[in-house]
């Protein structure tokens, strides 16, 4: 059965019709194309397929795609703005912070709800608000390390003066 949803995109309203049984996982790869949210475990175990829905870090493959309806939902392609790189897509890549980059979309959507929550977090903090998302790689350290800096040019993007821990 499918049912007509209006979903908001990275900032642009669409309106599609969607399985009612589909995930917003199936639906923003197959419909829209989107193909930064990746399926890992598919089972909300492992992060690969984060997308903020109202700023939050959500599992896309737990979600219906017609609950997502009247949310917000932003993806990796909809963070770089005006063909400028976010800051934190700028302090991933100068850290090389991933080796096949399969977890990466997730690990930044989610770094960007952690700054938006506490802009100065130490590495404790960014350890364990991350702890949602897996890399099978084993990157942590230097995605650990981006996350810092990443802070730093938040905030100096944001107009406030650094204050590293
Ligand atoms: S694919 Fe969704 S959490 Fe692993
Ligand atoms: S870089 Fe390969 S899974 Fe994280």
């Amino acid at each position: 059965m499918k049912q007509i949803v209006n979903l908001r995109i990275n900032g642009a309203e669409h309106e599609t019709a969607v399985h009612t049984h589909h995930t917003l996982l199936e639906v923003l790869r197959a419909e829209f194309k989107l193909f930064g949210a990746r399926e890992g475990c598919g089972i909300g175990m492992c992060g690969a397929c984060t997308v903020l829905l109202d700023g939050k870090p959500t599992s896309s493959c737990l979600l219906l795609a017609a609950l997502a309806e009247g949310k917000e939902i932003l993806t990796i392609e909809g963070l770089a703005e005006h063909g400028k790189l976010h800051p934190i897509q700028e302090a991933f890549i100068h850290h090389n912070a991933f080796q096949c980059a399969y977890c990466t979309p997730g690990f930044i959507l989610s770094t960007k709800s952690l700054l938006e929550e506490n802009p100065a977090p130490t590495a404790e903090q960014i350890r364990a608000y991350l702890a949602g998302n897996l890399c099978r790689c084993g990157s942590y350290v230097k995605i650990q390390e981006a996350v810092l800096d990443a802070a730093a040019r938040v905030r100096a993007h944001d107009g406030n003066l650094p204050t590293q821990k």
